[in-house]
């Protein structure tokens, strides 16, 4: 397309793809997943996933996506022509796959506005309405899951540098410092070298095979890989941008914020159960670990004294932010493609997109009990490696070894002495695919 959009500068993607990648996955889903599987252990995994898995195929879905110019289907299509059907079809299950995502993701990120009203409300004497909004129910999940969706719905209507790339540029550093002055705090509080401890000295009791394919979907979650985002925003990015380098800083700062997070959030667990908050059954096993994230925070809040609420409002403030930066990117794959394949003008794609995407999490939201961990589980620990293995697969085995090497080099000339070039290759067509049909097996 002539005049596509492009993030304006270097650091704006880089702040918008991070934006993408911090999230919920962060906050929620990583501590829960780190408390119920073992802490370090599953930290450590983790870690082995982001960077011997994740990272390469990061690098290969931004790729294929700068090389395309185009939203996801049509980039797909660039890489293999002969295969023109078959192409959008992987492309359309990765908008499924992500148009589910955001589906439960908006739910998540709903309870975060709710957390963030109450103690507004508490303040000004509308003690009911903030006991209904941090309270688990239907009525509640609906109407803060459809407010989340709208503060979605307006942003990608911005487009991309006054939407996506001015948003995520001023809030993502206002983030990264709360988060570490909320760690200092939780630290010196009672309980907390528990959650701590849990967190950094693995206990190889706690391995499983179930461990590693959590980790293993919890790293594509929080690096939005195999659902065509990173694809997407790789479409947006100019080509005189180092691919590697650029991927690298992203996944660092997403690990980064997880670490964080942990540091955060298990300590805070044990504080709360200091404080008499039941976090774990008779059996061991982490209590409501959908929603336990949100009780804790609240406690620890409530621990700060006159302060907390000043705290607590920036704090779930930002984390609605981070929420959309991530709810954003989810939105603008199936909108790219409506815009770019039917020609739909951004305006009415992303109001019908994201009504679609609104009626899935009602029906959700109606039966959260059946659906919502069966969507969560079939979309970021199946369907997210899938489609990645898909990916990996077209950039080893399909796509021109030479075609790679001329799209990496327009922002990294001399890619061809680089040890990067020397790896990665072989690694996405051999040992990527490999590692992730043997993560499947093992279960
Ligand atoms: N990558 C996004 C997150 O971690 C979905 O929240």
């Amino acid at each position: 397309m002539a005049n596509r959009a492009q993030f304006s500068s270097r650091i704006g993607f880089i702040l918008a793809a991070a934006g993408s990648a911090v999230g919920l996955g962060n906050i929620w889903g990583f501590p829960t997943q780190a408390a119920s599987n073992g802490g370090a252990l599953f930290l450590i995994v983790y870690l082995l996933m982001v960077f011997a898995l994740a990272y390469p195929l990061l690098v290969a879905e931004l790729m294929i996506g700068r090389y395309g110019q185009a939203d996801p289907m049509t980039s797909l299509r660039k890489i293999w022509p002969a295969q023109r059907a078959l192409m959008g079809l992987v492309g359309l299950a990765g908008m499924l796959a992500v148009s589910l995502i955001l589906s439960f993701y908006a739910i998540v990120a709903g309870w975060l506005l709710g957390y963030l009203i109450a103690p507004l409300c508490e303040l000004v004497g509308l003690t009911q309405v903030a006991q209904w909004l941090e309270t688990f129910g239907v009525a509640r999940n609906l109407l803060l899951m459809l407010a989340f969706m709208w503060l979605t719905v307006m942003v990608v209507r911005s487009g991309v540098t006054n939407g996506i790339e001015k948003w995520s540029t001023r809030l993502m550093p206002v983030l990264l410092i709360l988060f570490v002055v909320m760690v200092i705090y939780i630290l010196t509080q009672e309980g907390a070298m528990d959650g701590l401890q849990l967190f950094l000295i693995p206990d190889p009791s706690h391995f499983s095979p179930k461990l590693i394919v959590s980790a293993m979907g919890q790293a594509f979650f929080s690096l939005s890989l195999g659902v065509c985002t990173m694809m997407v925003y790789g479409s947006y990015l100019s080509k005189s941008a180092n691919l590697p380098k650029t991927a690298a800083q992203v996944a660092l700062l997403d690990t980064g914020v997880a670490f964080i997070a942990g540091l955060l959030i298990l300590p805070a667990m044990f504080v709360a159960q200091n404080n008499g908050v039941a976090i774990y059954d008779a059996s061991g096993a982490l209590l409501a670990s959908d929603t336990l994230v949100f009780s804790v925070l609240p406690a620890m809040f409530e621990s700060m004294g006159g302060v907390g609420i000043l705290v607590s409002t920036l704090f779930f403030v930002l984390m609605v932010i981070a929420a959309l930066t991530s709810s954003i990117s989810m939105l603008e794959v199936p909108v790219s493609c409506t815009i770019e394949e039917l020609g739909q003008s951004r305006h009415k794609a992303v109001w019908w997109i994201g009504c679609i995407i609104g009626v899935i999490a009602t029906v959700i939201v109606v039966n959260f009990e059946s659906l919502f961990g069966f969507v969560v589980t079939m979309t970021t620990a199946y369907a997210q490696p899938i489609i990645g293995l898909l990916f990996a697969i077209l950039v080893g085995w399909i796509w021109h070894r030479d075609k790679v090497l001329a799209e990496i080099s327009a922002g990294y000339p001399d890619v061809q002495s680089s040890l990067f070039w020397r790896i990665w290759p072989w690694y996405v067509r051999i040992v990527c695919p490999i590692l992730m049909l043997l993560v499947f097996f093992v279960q």
